[in-house]
């Protein structure tokens, strides 16, 4: 590895970030000035270090003696003297303007006229504390993800006033480190906190609100859709004093009202339950975990399923792997304990569901899976709209079951649809009758700002998927996602989250609806 035009490196602020952009320098070879304002914050950066090389040995992924020669590359100061001789320089101290402002102008004084200065911030502008030094040209962002030592994307920023061969000597460094430099302009958020916070955000109100659980929201945005981590998780991991800075930034720009933060993360924030690194912030680390509930014990159900289509072929394939009997034949469904509507439209759905309602036995769930129309529409038409909830699998081929029950949806009922669910071999997860229930209700929109995103022309769809897989551990990019899920579905969910909220920034962006018009993908 290598570190291009740079051998010395100044890394000033050595919390979780800065300790890790300097264990990240270290491994590639560079030798590293580690800047802190006390002896004991120092330590306290030194402990970082310690602990995260420290826990790579534990692993087996590093030796003793490559954690020693790295540890012995990281040079310990308080004094900004010392970083004389860096060619780089990357501030990691908290997000305050005024502060940023100040180890600039320290650094300005210290470092060779040929140094470049790099910020951290994740909430901050680059240019407004590029305008207060005495090299603006060289002043570019250099904004890392936590863990910095496994997330593979860096984004590199530059300002109108940054010249070139900074901007390509840093991504330079950034490649050699083993990780992916994506280069774009200085907005508020950048690519991935700009499309990651909406989307944080929305989880957190979701939960004000009432749809849904933490545990709820967490299960199905790892079980629906993939995501390393469920929102409320990744929060703590990013620090929620953190979370509120960039919603704040991103809504100061945007001026969206979906990036107000939510009250419950203010609330957290100034009661200091600040996530992981406090012990307690949505969740409670290190002490007792919440009780999972119980699993009915439900005997293997006989399941009804009415429609024709993928959908209904996925349901029926499900069915038949978890040893389910299959009715399809309307005249049949007397003995299921279980019957699925998965009709291609909701009308059908709707008469289809009507239909079964006057065989089914007493007991007997009967579930809607259109994502078109609210469930107590088709549950009404049943004529025993106790009977009924939404029963909706975000990849038909997937393993998540969302049960949406509605006013009318009787005492125990959801709890039966779950645990019949789960006999069929799906993770469950609840919420209340709302469109997109929770994953969808999540993705599109944030799908959606990707598209605007791309539409506006401020990152191009390698850029933009590249920022949400390497730097949020994502399985595919939002532009990939698009593509894979369809954009006539993407059109439809959102215009139905539209309709149910009137949230402008929900409508679908114009790049979408050109492109289903058009017939075409965005690739
Ligand atoms: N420091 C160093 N290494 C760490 C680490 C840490 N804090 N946490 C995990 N790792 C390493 C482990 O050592 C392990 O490496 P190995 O396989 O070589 O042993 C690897 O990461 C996987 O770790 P685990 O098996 O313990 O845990 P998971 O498989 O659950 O992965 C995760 C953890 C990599 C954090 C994964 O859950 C993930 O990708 N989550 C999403 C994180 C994310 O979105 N980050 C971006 C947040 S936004 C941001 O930072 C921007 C800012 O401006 C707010």
């Amino acid at each position: 590895m290598t570190g291009g035009s740079f051998s010395r490196v100044g890394v000033v602020g050595l919390g979780t970030m800065g300790a890790g952009i300097a264990e990240v320098l270290a491994r590639g070879g560079l030798a590293v000035v580690g800047i802190e304002v006390d002896q004991d914050a120092l330590e306290r950066g030194r402990g970082h270090l310690e602990g995260s090389t420290g826990r790579a040995v534990k692993r087996g992924r590093l030796s003793e003696d490559a954690q020693r020669e790295i540890l012995g590359r990281v040079a310990l100061s308080v004094d900004f003297a010392d970083l004389g001789d860096c060619g780089l320089v990357i501030e990691a101290v908290p997000e305050r303007l005024e502060l940023k402002r100040r180890v600039f102008a320290e650094l300005d004084r210290v470092c060779r006229d040929d140094a470049v200065l790099a910020t951290n911030t994740s909430s901050l502008s680059v240019t407004d504390i590029a305008v207060t030094t005495g090299r603006p040209t060289k002043i570019v962002g250099v904004h890392f993800f936590n863990p910095a030592p496994v997330m593979k994307l860096v984004e590199v920023i530059r300002t109108v006033l940054t010249e070139p061969e900074a901007v390509e000597r840093v991504a330079a460094l950034v490649t050699g480190l083993g990780k992916t430099p994506v280069t774009i302009g200085d907005r508020a958020g950048f690519v991935a906190n700009r499309l990651l916070f909406g989307y944080l955000n929305q989880a957190a109100n979701m939960l004000e609100s009432g749809h849904a659980t933490r545990d709820d929201i967490d299960t199905a945005m790892k079980a629906g859709a993939g995501l390393p981590m469920g929102p409320f998780t990744l929060m703590d991991l990013i620090g929620l004093d953190t979370c509120l800075e960039v919603l704040e930034a991103v809504y100061a720009e945007s001026r969206d009202r979906r990036h107000a933060p939510s009250p419950v993360l203010r609330e957290l924030v100034t009661a200091g339950l600040l996530g992981r690194k406090t012990g307690r912030g949505f969740y409670a680390y290190g002490g007792a975990r919440d009780e999972t509930v119980d699993e009915a014990d439900v005997p293997q159900p006989v399941v009804g399923v009415l429609g024709t289509g993928p959908l209904a072929d996925a349901v029926a394939a499900l069915c038949d792997r978890a040893g389910s009997r299959v009715r399809t034949a309307a005249a049949d469904l007397g003995d299921c304990d279980l019957i699925i509507e998965a009709a291609q439209d909701a009308e059908a759905g709707r008469s289809l569901l009507a239909a079964a309602a006057g065989t089914a036995r007493q007991g007997a769930v009967l579930a809607t899976t259109s994502a078109a129309a609210p469930v107590i529409e088709q549950a009404m038409a049943t004529g025993r709209p106790a009977d009924v909830v939404g029963l909706h699998l975000p990849e038909a081929d997937g393993t998540l079951a969302e049960i949406a029950a509605t006013v009318a949806t009787g005492p125990g009922v959801a709890d039966r649809a779950a645990a019949l669910a789960g006999r069929l071999g799906l993770t469950t997860v609840r919420c209340r009758d709302r469109a997109g229930y929770i994953v969808d209700a999540l993705r599109f929109p944030y799908l959606n700002d990707a598209a605007a995103m791309l539409g506006a022309g401020y990152a191009d769809a390698d850029s933009i998927d590249a920022a949400m897989t390497l730097g949020c551990g994502y399985p595919t990019g939002p532009i990939a996602d698009l593509d894979r899920l369809g954009l006539d579905r993407a059109v439809a969910v959102l215009r139905a989250l539209y309709a149910e909220s009137r949230e402008p920034a929900l409508s679908p962006a114009p790049l979408l609806e050109e492109h289903v018009t058009a017939g075409r993908a965005l690739r």
